[in-house]
């Protein structure tokens, strides 16, 4: 919900941009420059090309929401806690090949969930805040231990802060019909 009401925000703020820029180029599309680089029809083409191209990247780059929370009939979910210094999974065995919903929250002080898979190799990473939970969605693919480590310094413990997440061979019975 807070990921969705960030999009829509971030999206007005760019409009907001967008709106100046677009009137600017409008009240001075008539008036005559005297050395311009362009003349007035190849700075309007250059103008919708540069607009058009920010809008398909946008989109294209914001296509998949990268912390997307999509709930289902096979989802887990894995409730998430930090301390000074641990971190509490409930449970802290996962399926592979289902997609994994953490919620992500903290006891005391802010910290930071990293996950990574056995090359050390960081996968994704939200932050774990006292009074709100964090939601992120992860669908993990291979089985096997996976690392998680404290990402935000959060005391003299914080290079303690780590634990493990097993993740399971996928359901051979997933997708079938019921
Ligand atoms: Cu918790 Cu650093």
């Amino acid at each position: 919900m807070q990921q969705q009401m960030i999009l829509v925000v971030t999206l007005l703020g760019m409009l907001c941009v967008a709106i100046p820029f677009i009137l600017i180029a409008r009240s001075t599309a008539s008036s005559v420059s005297p050395t311009p680089l362009f003349d007035d029809s190849s700075r309007r083409t250059l103008l919708w090309v540069l607009m058009i191209l920010g809008v398909a990247v946008t989109v294209a780059t914001l296509w998949v929401w990268p912390h997307r929370v999509v709930a289902g009939a096979s989802t887990q979910a894995v409730n998430v806690t930090g301390h000074q210094w641990s971190w509490e999974f409930e449970p802290n065995t996962v399926k592979a090949g289902s997609p994994v919903i953490f919620n992500v929250h903290a006891g005391d002080v802010n910290h930071g969930m990293g996950v990574y898979d056995a090359n050390k190799r960081l996968l994704f990473q939200v932050q774990a805040m006292p009074g709100y939970v964090n939601r992120v969605e992860y669908t993990f693919d291979k089985p096997g231990t996976y690392q998680i480590l404290c990402m935000e310094f959060c005391g003299m413990g914080h290079h303690l802060m780590t634990a493990d997440l097993t993740v399971t061979a996928a359901d051979p019975n997933q997708g079938a019909p019921q």
